[in-house]
């Protein structure tokens, strides 16, 4: 695939080019930290205004394209967004993240979820991935993203975050059969969900098991791990040449494992020392990440520090440059400001 081609450089490094510097762009990129986004929450209090409401969710997704150019502009949604298509109300609180008002406990409430139908239920997401790619053209790329089986059965059982994951767990290892039959029928909600974003512009699609570090490794490969690859295999049989991302949250004693979830990007997060990822997952696994949200309340020398060191230890190929986590709510806005340039300056060859 080396036809240089007028993709932009996130795809192209996604698939496996090689190019000049890594690309750059964070997760979370949108959002609190930023002026623009407090704003305009005043006039939209509700999340699900700011992100289901076309103009205001494409407003949101370029406030950061506008300010710092990132090579990647993610669309402003929720993991929890396509929920109501299943028959799910939910709503997302201020502060505390989504809420599910009928947690799911029964196998009856499992059979009861309807099918997506992401023309009747999410056609915002169409129009909002339409006017990211007309807005971004070839300047950046434009990703999707989608929760992952095991981290949205979680919010569904639990009813909300969860700090000890009691309840899932305790269906996981009581009744395993019942939580399967529900994590089937997300893997296929979520299939068709990413299916849709790509044909609605996304280039590359992200897929969040932020949850999936609580599980030990015995029961990632039980609950966690086949689901993420039946996702990702439905999804490369019909659209085979759109990368696909796969993030869980605390996975340093996971890498390994999730590298047989066929995604094509890792993202690596700061607990694991970006050397000994490339090691572990051997030359062949392209990577994403992995600096310290924390990072960004440093000094510029410090973040300039840390920018080079993960490029260097990462290598000049496969390598997406991010955080390992969602920039944080205080983070300084110059900071971000100069993290991005710093990061567009880079050439390969960083001594
Ligand atoms: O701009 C972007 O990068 C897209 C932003 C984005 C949001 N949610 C917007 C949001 C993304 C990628 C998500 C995914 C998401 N949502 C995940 C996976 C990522 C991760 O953190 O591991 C998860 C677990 C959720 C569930 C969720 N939604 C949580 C935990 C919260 C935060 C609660 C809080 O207030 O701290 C939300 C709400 C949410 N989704 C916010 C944003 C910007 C914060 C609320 C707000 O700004 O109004």
């Amino acid at each position: 695939m080396g036809i240089s081609s007028n993709d932009p450089l996130l795809l192209r490094a996604a698939r496996g080019e090689v190019v000049d510097r890594p690309p750059v762009w964070m997760m979370r990129q949108a959002g609190r930290y930023m002026k623009a986004y407090r704003d305009l929450r005043e006039k939209y209090p509700c999340f699900r205004q700011r992100s289901e409401i076309p103009e205001v969710a494409i407003e949101v997704s370029l406030q950061p394209w506008r300010a710092f150019q990132p090579d990647g502009v993610i669309l402003f949604s929720d993991i929890v967004t396509p929920l109501p298509g299943l028959g799910v109300d939910m709503d997302i609180a201020e502060g505390k993240g989504p809420i599910i008002y009928s947690p799911i406990r029964t196998e009856k409430q499992i059979e009861n979820l309807r099918t997506l139908e992401p023309e009747e239920s999410l056609p915002f997401i169409r129009t909002i991935l339409q006017a990211l790619r007309q807005e971004v053209g070839n300047k950046s790329t434009v990703l999707g993203f989608v929760g992952a089986p095991w981290t949205l059965a979680a919010y569904l059982v639990e009813g909300k975050g969860s700090k000890t994951y009691s309840v899932i767990k305790g269906m996981a290892f009581s009744e395993p059969a019942v939580l399967h039959k529900l994590l089937a029928k997300l893997a296929e909600a979520i299939a068709t969900y990413i299916r849709y974003q790509i044909d609605s512009g996304a280039q590359v699609v992200q897929m969040f098991d932020s949850w999936a570090g609580q599980l030990s490794p015995q029961d990632y490969e039980v609950f966690a791990l086949p689901y993420q690859k039946w996702v990702f295999d439905q999804v490369k049989a019909t659209h085979p040449h759109t990368p696909l991302i796969l993030l869980v949250s605390g996975s340093a004693g996971l890498l390994e494992r999730m590298a047989k979830s066929g995604a094509d990007v890792l993202t690596i997060d700061w607990t694991v020392d970006m050397a000994d990822a490339r090691v572990r997952l051997g030359k062949h696994v392209k990577v994403q990440g992995n600096l310290d949200p924390g990072v960004l309340f440093g000094s510029r020398e410090f973040i300039r520090d840390r920018i080079f060191d993960t490029v260097r230890k990462a290598g000049n190929w496969g390598h997406i440059l991010n955080l390992g986590h969602g920039v944080l709510p205080d983070t300084p806005e110059e900071n971000v400001a100069f993290f991005f340039e710093t990061a567009k300056g880079l050439k390969t060859a960083v001594a």
